[in-house]
């Protein structure tokens, strides 16, 4: 069985209610009838143009969105249908990383508590009592995990680089030892040589932590880095998925190719 099973979801905004709309009347089928599996320990990378719905669909994944229509198996249980305990025990199986994790960030938290808070919700949630001293035990050793050390705890996240924020964010994501993490663009603001060293970073934590990823990204070579397999998506669905030998040199889709045929050192090989 499939850890992630996707089944003909849909998610259409109204552009009336849309901050992007305006005034404008009418929908955006941002995510258009996707049918997709990801198995335990996999990377599916996923790959298309700004707009073409990725972001919605990690996010309908995750249900940090509600879907219009369709269904979203995690582990063989309906998340659209989960609510209370299963919910919120579907929802510590399963983070996000983000662009830029601090994008959105109170400047005034702590890298302790960015990454303490997670487990502080939780335990408000389940009750359960982790002391101080073990939380910040716990935190320290995220640190380690993600190539940081605890100095880093008392300083505040903007002071950091936006490799090392990255790295923060993911020390974050992985404070519930999630089995699943949508990764969205998480290396598309960093230069070429840091964005290097994060890739690496996940795929030694998929290797430590047994992580499943969605790898979201417009960019077809690091897709094609990190991935066991590749879906490709244009306008709202997906139009090919393949492993990543198939479809890096025998795409079969026409968009797949003009994806290829943009990033001259993939057209050459
Ligand atoms: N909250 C929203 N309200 C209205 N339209 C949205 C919203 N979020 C995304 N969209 C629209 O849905 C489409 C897909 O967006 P998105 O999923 O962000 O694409 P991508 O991540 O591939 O760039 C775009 O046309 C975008 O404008
Ligand atoms: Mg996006």
């Amino acid at each position: 069985m499939p850890l992630l099973e996707v089944r003909n979801l849909s998610k259409t905004f109204d552009l009336a209610e849309s901050p992007f709309g305006g005034r404008r009347a009418g929908e955006v089928r941002a995510v258009d009838d996707v049918s997709l599996d990801i198995h335990e320990g996999e990377t599916l990378g996923l790959v298309g143009e700004s707009g073409s719905g990725k972001s919605t669909l990690g996010r309908l994944i995750l249900r940090l969105i509600e879907p219009t229509s369709g269904v979203v198996l995690f582990d063989g249980v309906d998340l659209v249908k989960a609510n209370g305990s299963e919910l919120r025990r579907l929802r510590r199986d399963m983070q996000i990383i983000f662009q830029d994790p601090f994008g959105s960030l109170d400047p005034r938290y702590r890298v302790e508590d960015v990454i303490a808070e997670p487990l502080i919700l939780h335990q408000k949630i389940i009750r359960g009592s982790l002391s101080r001293d073990a939380r910040r035990q716990r935190v320290r050793e995220l640190l380690r995990a993600v190539g940081m050390d605890e100095s880093a705890m008392p300083c505040y996240a903007h002071e950091f680089s936006g490799g090392q924020r990255q790295r923060i964010g993911i020390a974050r994501a992985l404070a519930l030892q999630p089995k699943f993490i949508v990764a969205d663009e998480p290396v598309s603001a960093l230069d070429v040589s840091v964005g290097a060293q994060i890739v690496n970073l996940l795929q030694q934590l998929q290797h430590d932590f047994g992580l499943t990823y969605l790898f979201i990204s417009h960019s077809m070579p690091v897709v094609r880095y990190l991935s066991t397999r590749i879906a490709v998506m244009y306008g709202g669905k997906i139009v090919e998925i393949g492993s990543t030998e198939q479809i890096t040199t025998q795409p079969r889709h026409a968009y797949t190719r003009k994806l290829l045929a943009a990033t001259p050192e993939m057209a050459a090989s």
